[in-house]
């Protein structure tokens, strides 16, 4: 068997995704759950960005122990070098560094000529090979490059010591014939291709990612980026689930082809990532979709229960979906909470521990039943804030078929409660008006969505909203069995994310 390496990149390029961004912390349990999952290598960002950017690489770098730690890095001394402070504690170790090299690029990016380019590769792979042994270099925009050139690149970074090349397909422009004769050329082409690894790294702005790193694949690519849910730049990255599964389920295919992922962790991993980015994953979404094994069509279903396979190609529980259901109630106590929690991918302090147990046990008296998804939203509520710059203390609202809807909300900021009243073309919107008085900011509420957690009529009400203001976008998400108060703690989760 010839093992794919699968390189996760969704702590780099899918937190590129606008308004997906993580804080260090759930970067960390991001790393932990795909360490968990089996992926290879986690690239866990890019290093000079940002301040915080360099903190979360250093942290996943601190505490991952199987994985391999990755940070990006353009080929700049600057760069390489923050890259390899922020990975002094890794175990395992990889700097990534890139560089443009398509014609459009060089013209308008750059305005350097071929040869600098091609010089600026050589002297990078160098320094980032004096401090780490293990380099992987990407020609940026490699599928628009010209062949010839890419091909010179390619040579000269594997003889500076780049141990891995990854083809990016950066503007998701390619179709899989396309990538499949690329990688052939470059097998043929390239002298000392045999002394490094061919990665791929597809983007699916023509929704062919999946498919690209496939056809890389079969040309002999051995190690693919990717990203859960395919989150990532404009239309994503292509998706773990996708590809792993593609690989596992068509092994008439992929004959002699594995990974080391266990893909009973999928649909964990799928929840965590969505729940702490605010990506919701569309029901249709291929894999680990909330519809990807249902059927509603009565022949369908009638087949299936003869005989599943007439209508289902893998197994629900091959990625860990519908495993037990263990319900959870008021007389569940600490720790079947806790080993509730573990079991879903969360790995959380002792202080968000105790307070998501006060309110499971609230939540508890309202609710009979607490389920998985129940236990998922106090997470993601508890969680998801940066800060807590502005927090619900209570709400009253009078609304009616013939009256006009009457907000009054008390919030706590920095300390002080204030309260203001308001009233607007819907409960809900008196609402938010009535914060936009307190708060002072003019935001614009972009996106609303409303859905049940879980079944049942005391099931609760989760809203997400995606908000803009001072310049910014971001997404919210409140959970409660009252579906006002969900919607203003959404509204207040989107401003304390704009504010952090
Ligand atoms: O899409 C791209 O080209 C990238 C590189 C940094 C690999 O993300
Ligand atoms: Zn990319």
């Amino acid at each position: 068997m010839e093992k794919v390496i699968i390189f996760d990149t969704t702590l780099r390029d899918g937190e590129q995704a606008p308004g997906a961004s993580l804080t260090s912390q759930q970067k960390l349990e991001v790393a932990y759950q795909l360490e968990k999952l089996g992926v290879d290598v986690i690239e866990a960002g890019f290093p000079i960005a940002s301040p915080d950017d360099f903190k979360a690489v250093e942290a996943v770098a601190k505490n991952i122990k199987k994985s391999i730690v990755c940070g990006l890095a353009r080929c700049l001394k600057d760069d390489i070098e923050a890259v390899h402070s922020s990975l002094k504690k890794a175990k395992q170790k990889r700097i990534h560094i890139f560089l443009a090299t398509s014609k459009i690029h060089l013209k308008y990016k750059f305005r350097k000529a071929e040869n600098e380019i091609l010089e600026l590769a050589r002297s990078a792979t160098k320094l980032a090979r004096n401090y780490c042994g293990d380099i992987e270099f990407s020609p940026e925009d490699a599928t628009r490059t010209e062949r010839n050139f890419l091909f010179k690149v390619i040579e000269a970074a594997i003889n500076e010591g780049a141990k891995t090349i990854n083809i990016p397909d950066t503007v998701g422009y390619s179709y899989p014939q396309e990538i499949y004769s690329l990688i052939a050329d470059i097998l043929n082409n390239v002298p000392n291709i045999n002394k490094a690894i061919i990665s791929i790294h597809c983007h699916n702005d023509l929704g062919q990612a999946t498919a690209n790193s496939l056809s890389g694949i079969l040309a002999g690519v051995r190690q693919v980026h990717c990203t859960i849910n395919g989150l990532g730049e404009r239309a994503g990255n292509a998706s773990l689930e996708e590809v792993v599964m593609a690989i596992s389920t068509r092994k008439d295919v992929f004959k002699n082809i594995t990974t080391s992922i266990n893909t009973k962790e999928i649909y964990r991993t799928s929840r965590l990532v969505s729940t702490l980015t605010g990506f919701v994953v569309p029901p249709n979404k291929a894999i680990v979709g909330k519809n990807a094994f249902r059927h509603e069509a009565g022949i369908h279903q009638d087949a299936v229960i003869k005989k599943r396979t007439t209508y289902e190609i893998m197994d629900p529980k091959d990625i860990g979906m519908g495993a037990s259901e263990l319900v959870l109630g008021k007389h569940s106590g600490r720790h079947a909470l806790f080993a509730r929690l573990k079991d879903l991918g969360f790995k959380l302090g002792d202080e968000k521990v105790n307070e998501i147990f006060k309110r499971f046990k609230k939540l508890a008296d309202k609710k009979k039943e607490i389920f998985d998804d129940d236990l998922i939203a106090l997470v993601e509520e508890e969680t998801s804030q940066r800060k807590k710059i502005y927090e619900l203390v209570s709400l009253q609202v009078t609304t009616g078929t013939d009256i006009a809807p009457d907000a009054l909300v008390k919030i706590k900021h920095k300390r002080r409660a204030y309260q203001a009243k308001s009233t607007g073309d819907g409960p809900v919107d008196a609402c938010y008006k009535a914060i936009d008085k307190i708060t002072k900011i003019k935001a614009k509420l972009l996106n609303y969505k409303l859905e049940a957690v879980t079944k049942g009529k005391d099931a609760q009400g989760l809203v997400r909203v995606e908000l803009k203001a001072k310049g910014k976008t971001a997404f919210g998400r409140g959970a409660s069995t009252d579906i006002l108060e969900a919607s203003v703690k959404a509204y207040l989760d989107a401003l304390n994310r704009i504010d952090s």
